[in-house]
């Protein structure tokens, strides 16, 4: 396998070829979605409601981060694995956030780090980049601000929201950034973003004009039932193929049928 890395995605973007992201949080994930070829995996704060089952993305620790982290990296030959710097890790100076950022890279031998916002982290971006850590930026719909949005809804349909991202997407580039998450934000300015920057835009909610896509596992997979927003693509129904399976397994379990004399010793 050739490797992924963060220029290979910049090249992929010069090219005209979409990259492919998608969130894990543990080894045999990430196992699977590296072998089926996808070029970015994403281990997200995501986790603090997908694996921990918090409401929202900021109880999730650094520590936990380090240890979604690792396990990821351990089951990857081919793609780049971004880690999100989880909240209240990097917001307060830029020292603390290239605290974290290092020990991110240095604890689970991830490849580049993600952190949400624009001009506002500024200098911390530069801090990580100046150390020589890749960083990855989101903009739109930043979970770890949802008390001040106070809203999971579109974010940037008005003109001032709109043009702040677009100022901040081309900071992030100026800075050095190797690509940037845009969330939940109307089609025509994540492509209008695109087309104003070189590096690689990806998309969740954010149309076709992205330079590529993530979605969350969890979700595409469809284990997640109870979350449906537009956006979402569902490309197995896992919610009701595991609920069959471990019904059968109840019944077979209850009946006896489970073990049968070629599964015993
Ligand atoms: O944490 C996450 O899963 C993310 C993606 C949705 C972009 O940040
Ligand atoms: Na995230």
């Amino acid at each position: 396998y050739k490797r992924v890395t963060t220029n290979s995605l910049v090249e992929m973007k010069a090219n005209g070829e979409k990259i492919s992201m998608l969130t894990a949080y543990d080894y045999t994930m990430a196992k699977i979605i590296d072998g089926a070829g996808i070029d970015v995996i994403l281990v997200g704060d995501s986790a603090s409601n997908v694996m921990a089952g918090h409401e929202t993305t900021l109880p999730i620790t650094l520590d936990q981060m380090i240890y979604h982290a690792s396990s990821v990296v351990r089951a990857i030959e081919r793609a780049l694995v971004v880690v999100d710097i989880p909240f209240g890790s990097y917001q307060s100076d830029p020292k603390e956030a290239l605290r974290s950022a290092i020990r991110i890279m240095k604890e689970s031998g991830a490849h580049a780090v993600k952190m949400e916002g624009g001009k506002e982290i500024k200098e911390s971006v530069k801090r990580i980049l100046a150390a020589g850590i890749p960083v990855m930026g989101h903009l739109g719909l930043t979970p770890q601000s949802i008390y001040k949005f106070g809203t999971y809804t579109v974010r940037a349909k008005e003109e001032e929201e709109a043009a702040q991202l677009k100022e901040d997407a081309k900071l992030l580039e100026k800075l050095g950034c190797f690509g940037v998450v845009l969330e939940k934000v109307p089609a025509h300015l994540a492509k209008s973003v695109a087309e104003s920057i070189r590096i690689p835009v990806i998309g969740i909610g954010a149309g076709n004009g992205a330079d590529g896509q993530v979605l969350v596992t969890h979700d595409m997979l469809g284990m997640t039932h109870e979350f449906n927003p537009r956006f979402l693509r569902r490309y197995l129904d896992m919610y009701s193929a595991m609920t069959d399976a471990f019904k059968q397994y109840k019944t077979d379990v209850k009946s006896g049928d489970f073990p049968n004399e070629d599964e015993q010793y």
